[in-house]
Order: C-alpha cells, then sequence, then structure tokens
C-alpha cells in the first residue's frame, strides 16, 4: 500500500537527499500530489519527459524525504522525523529496476540477484535455493555464471527484475525499465512485472511507451510538470 497526500519535493533545498550532479537551484518536481494505490494494485505513471516521473519514484524509493505532504509506505508513515533505521528497514521492502539495469559489473548474474538476501544475512543455502528459483522465472538458469556486459539488454532487465523481486519486496518501482529495449522483451519485461503485482506487490511504472501502455490496460498516474492530471480517486 502507497499513500501520498498533498506531497511537494524541491530539488536543492536543505533537506535534498537525491545524489546526482545538477545545480542545486530550487526546482519544483512535484506540488501537490495526492493519490494511493492498494496493495497489489499496478500502476503506469505517465507523462513528458521532466513531468516528475523519475523524482516521485526517487521519493518512493525513499532516496529523498517529501518537504511537505505526508507519505505512507507499507504502513510506514514517512516524515521528515523518520527514524535512520526505519527508513533502511523500510527501503529492503521496495524493490527498485531502472532504464540501464544498474547490474554490479564484476558480479556474475547469480551475484547480482542475491544482493538482497545477502544484506538481509540469509544463510547461503538458502540464498542458492531463491536464487535458483527466481533465475528459473526470468528465463536465465543457463546464465547464472555470466557477466552483465556478456548479456543482451533485454536479459540484463530481467535479472535486475530478479534482483528487485527475490526479497520479496511490498513495493516493486520500475523507471522506464524498456527504454533500452526491442518491442518483444519489453513485453517480457512488463509481463513480468504485471505478474509480481498480481502475487500481491504493489507496482509503479513509468513509462512513455503508449504501445506499451495499450497491450498491458491497467489505471495509470499521469504528471504534468510535478502535478497528477487523474482523479485516482476513481480508480480500483
Ligand atoms: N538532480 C536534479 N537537480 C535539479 N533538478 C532536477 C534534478 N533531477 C530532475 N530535476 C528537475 O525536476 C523536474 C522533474 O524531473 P524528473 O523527475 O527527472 O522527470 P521525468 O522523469 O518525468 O522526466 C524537471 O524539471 C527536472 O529538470
Ligand atoms: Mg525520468
Amino acid at each position: 500500500m502507497i499513500r501520498l497526500s498533498n506531497v511537494t519535493w524541491r530539488y536543492g533545498s536543505p533537506t535534498r537527499r537525491v545524489a546526482g550532479g545538477r545545480s542545486a537551484d530550487p526546482a519544483t518536481a512535484l506540488s501537490g500530489v495526492t493519490f494511493s494505490v492498494p496493495q497489489g494494485g499496478f500502476r503506469w505513471l505517465l507523462g513528458p519527459s521532466g513531468a516528475g516521473k523519475s523524482s516521485l519514484l526517487r521519493l518512493l524509493h525513499l532516496e529523498a524525504l517529501p518537504q511537505s505532504g505526508e507519505l505512507e509506505i507499507l504502513g510506514t508513515h514517512v516524515g521528515v522525523d523518520v527514524k535512520r533505521a526505519t527508513l533502511a528497514r523500510l527501503r529492503q521492502r521496495v524493490g527498485m529496476v531502472h532504464q540501464d539495469f544498474r547490474l554490479m559489473p564484476t558480479l556474475s548474474i547469480s551475484d547480482n540477484v542475491a544482493l538482497p538476501l545477502r544484506l538481509e544475512r540469509r544463510d547461503e543455502a538458502a540464498v542458492a535455493d531463491e536464487v535458483a528459483a527466481i533465475l528459473r522465472w526470468v528465463g536465465l538458469s543457463e546464465r547464472s555464471g555470466a557477466l552483465p556486459a556478456e548479456l543482451s539488454g533485454g536479459e540484463q532487465q530481467r535479472a535486475a527484475i530478479a534482483r528487485a523481486v527475490i526479497a520479496r519486496p511490498g513495493v516493486v518501482l520500475a523507471d522506464e525499465p524498456t527504454n533500452a529495449l526491442e518491442e518483444s522483451q519489453s513485453s517480457r519485461i512488463v509481463g513480468m512485472l504485471r505478474e509480481v503485482s498480481a502475487l500481491g506487490a504493489t507496482v509503479i511504472v513509468a513509462t512513455h511507451n503508449d504501445a506499451l501502455v495499450r497491450r498491458f490496460p491497467a489505471p495509470a498516474l499521469r504528471l504534468e510538470r510535478g502535478r497528477l492530471t487523474t482523479d485516482e480517486s476513481s480508480t480500483p
């Protein structure tokens, strides 16, 4: 479950926590954003370049805190006074997939996918079982010992999805996950993200691939200059 109420977020303000090389000029990325997504819901996140999609996903991934308004993720209220330990624990329950995969280049596919479980200090026998199962699910059993650079883009993104979901997060976010991929791979990626939501995670996928959105009909959150233009209260 995700709930935002009147959330405003501005780059370059004192509570800024997002890393990035850009100037610190205050730029309002999100204003007055209100919506909620029930547990297990799937939402497209749409809007032109610069609309605030990535900023919203970074906020939901807890890389930043809202400067005003309310944010609740998986039953935890996230305000400026939230404890670091609470934030760290909550962050482990949010999976993230990026357009450029962001796999660790020197680790094998199976070691990349195992990372979230090793962070949780799970015992290695359990890690091996879980990694084998999830690699089967994403169709990469044969590539488990390969390095990311030895895989195609679609395969790398499937590995990134495996890594994002292996610890069974309650929320999975994807920021334009199919931008670098061909149509057939894009459909496969979205199909997997739909499956993740059917299994109970709340999933939000930013895209500007209209064909893909038509192929996988689902309610959409539409951003325009940092403001939500859809009335989410009317969608199931
Ligand atoms: N690191 C940053 N520093 C300052 N402004 C930024 C930064 N990242 C994004 N912005 C600004 O925030 C707004 C929203 O950007 P973004 O969330 O990346 O939109 P989208 O993902 O929809 O393209 C834009 O005006 C953009 O220029
Ligand atoms: Mg973006």
